[in-house]
């Protein structure tokens, strides 16, 4: 026992503190949904310390008070003994009623029904990335949840192939993501900051690659966010590699899958109005610098197993020209 506490403390304390610089962790509630959570959390397993300990103590006198002694008579059974068996019945029964309250109340505190003035946002699951839509402000964008703080959140979820999971840990779900229906989840945080999170559902070879980051910003950061998603994509300077990288794009694969409003109108894959902007690509797998691109748009499924890009047949000059103009997509 004491061999296995030990294990079960190592493995709590390589949950918390060093680590990535964004552990998902639910024990850092920054929501209400996940502090709700985490309350629950906490006061099932108080609970479950509280019988652990009784158990484990009975156990523990009647292995040392009763065990076999030579020559010491057979020990008398216990039947029948009406207080000790309402007294066993009861306790265990009370303690469900401990759980079960808390554990309803806070099924339905995250049932997803957000407040009226919620910002609502569409979360699609796609193989091996996170589709965001905001239908009332029209904008699209990819595995990067921009929310403000202080603001109700709406969350509605489906998938456009297999069952996918939204998993930010420390701000809410995981809620699965099927297509035909929509789930929901509503949460709201007052913490500006970044967190990350990822699908919690098996949904194929690039499960663990298939990753999210909510940036939560105040007010007026987030709208100047939402005034640059809604701008036009950028129109490259005459004769600038860039707009050479446009017109490559133009004729490229790439138009099939990808939109850049005027440029493109292929739903496949993310939106690339504005995927300069962006802090990485691939489902928040690769920070979005050049190298990173240029490797993802050479064989996306060398760097992430099983990605639905295929290679493209790009290289030398017309790539370089690509991926100035991806990059000038702010
Ligand atoms: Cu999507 Cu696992």
């Amino acid at each position: 026992m004491p061999l296995v506490l030990a294990a079960v403390l190592v493995l709590l304390s390589a949950c918390s503190g060093g680590g990535p610089p964004h552990p998902q962790s639910i024990f850092a509630p920054k929501s209400d949904f996940s502090t709700d959570l985490n309350d629950l959390f906490t006061n099932i397993f108080a609970w479950a310390v509280v019988v652990f300990i009784i158990v484990e103590s009975l156990l523990l006198i009647a292995i040392a008070r009763y065990r076999a002694r030579a020559g010491a008579p057979a020990p008398k059974p216990v039947h029948g003994h009406t207080f000790l068996e309402i007294g066993w019945t009861l306790a265990p029964a009370l303690i469900l009623v401990f759980i079960a309250v808390p554990t309803m109340r806070t099924i339905f505190a995250t049932a997803g029904h957000a407040p009226e003035g919620a910002l609502r946002v569409q979360v699609i699951g796609h193989q091996w990335w996170w589709e965001y839509r905001y239908p009332t402000l029209n904008i699209s964008t990819a595995n990067e949840l921009h929310i403000p703080a202080g603001t109700a959140i709406q969350v509605e979820m489906t998938s456009a192939d297999v069952i996918h999971s939204f998993w930010v840990p420390a701000l809410g779900g995981k809620r699965d993501l099927i297509q035909g229906r929509t789930n929901r989840i509503a949460f709201r945080t007052d913490s500006v900051g970044e967190y990350w999170g990822q699908c919690a559902e098996f949904c194929g070879t690039s499960h663990a690659n298939m990753r999210l980051r909510v940036i939560v910003q105040p007010d007026s950061v987030f709208e100047r966010w939402v005034d640059l998603q809604r701008a036009a994509p950028a129109t490259p300077a005459k004769g600038s590699p860039a707009e050479q990288g446009q017109q490559i794009f133009r004729r490229s694969a790439c138009i099939g899958c990808h939109t850049i409003t005027g440029i493109s109108a292929g739903a496949v894959g993310p939106n690339l109005n504005h995927v300069g902007g962006r802090g990485t690509i691939a489902g928040a797998l690769f920070p979005n610098t050049t190298e990173s691109l240029r490797r993802w748009i050479q064989n996306a499924p060398a760097a992430k197993p099983g990605a639905l890009m295929p290679p493209q047949n790009l290289s030398g000059p017309d790539l370089d020209a690509v991926l100035a103009y991806l990059q000038s997509l702010k």
